[in-house]
């Protein structure tokens, strides 16, 4: 059975489509990676499985609709949209930050648990608690995000370009923190990501997007072992 499944998906900006008709699986607790050139349509994916931007067709989790409903919702219902460009809140301190994160869920015990697990997979956030969040890194920045993310204690966890911007080193170790996060909380991840190589590393399967389109699915080694469709729909090597 699948945890997350998109039937004929279209969506886009008032008259302008940009799906159109995305079908795909994801398994329970599996990373899925969604690769393919700018302006393809990954960002407005990820905003139409968490209800940013209205879709038609289907959006199931774990069997429940979720096509039609609120952001607000959609969020209830476990699924944790880390944007492009993050979304933190700069003047809030890191540690409200993170406390926002678990405003719209369900139950709202447990917080200062899910805090201190949180910096067990970003401890660097824990010695910055009382800085702002535009006080951070760039890569500081990118772990609030996704520590704020997990305060949702979601069931599904969609992450837009998390290495936009940073340095080859935070963001390995970026991908491994969320490979971690993937593997000890049984989180299911959407990761789009340009840096193909990387998110292949750790992602089971992989889709290539090209102009609201899939032009190519399979497992992640398959796709990363195949240097000739990296380079004919990714454009470069992986
Ligand atoms: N807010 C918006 N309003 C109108 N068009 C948009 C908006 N955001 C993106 N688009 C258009 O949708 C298409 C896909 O963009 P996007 O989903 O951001 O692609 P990607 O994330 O793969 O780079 C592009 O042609 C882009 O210009
Ligand atoms: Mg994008």
């Amino acid at each position: 059975m699948s945890d997350l499944s998109v039937t004929e998906l279209v969506a886009g900006y008032g008259d302008a489509r940009v799906l159109h008709g995305l079908s795909f699986t994801v398994a329970p607790g599996e990373i899925c990676a969604i690769l393919g050139p700018n302006g393809a349509g990954k960002t407005t994916l990820l905003r139409a499985l968490s209800g940013m931007v209205r879709g038609r067709g289907s959006v199931r989790l774990g069997g429940t609709e979720l096509t039609g409903r609120s952001p607000d919702t959609i969020a209830r219902r476990g699924v944790a949209h880390v944007p492009e460009g993050r979304g933190t809140f700069m003047p809030l301190t890191v540690e409200e930050n993170l406390r926002l994160g678990a405003y719209v869920r369900r139950r709202r015990t447990g917080v200062d648990a899910d805090l201190d697990r949180i910096y067990t997979y970003f401890p660097a956030l824990k010695s910055r608690l009382r800085q702002t969040a535009g006080s951070l890194s760039g890569g500081e920045q990118q772990m609030l995000a996704i520590g704020r993310a997990l305060m949702l204690r979601p069931r599904l966890l969609l992450l837009d370009e998390p290495s936009l911007g940073l340095a080859p080193l935070i963001t390995r170790e970026l991908f491994r923190i969320v490979r971690a996060i993937n593997e000890q909380e049984r989180t299911t991840v959407v990761v789009v990501e340009q840096n193909a190589h990387l998110a292949l590393g750790i992602a089971q399967q992989a889709h290539v997007l090209e102009t609201g389109r899939i032009v190519l699915s399979g497992t992640a080694e398959r796709i990363r072992a195949d240097e000739q469709v990296a380079q004919s729909y990714l454009g470069y090597r992986v």
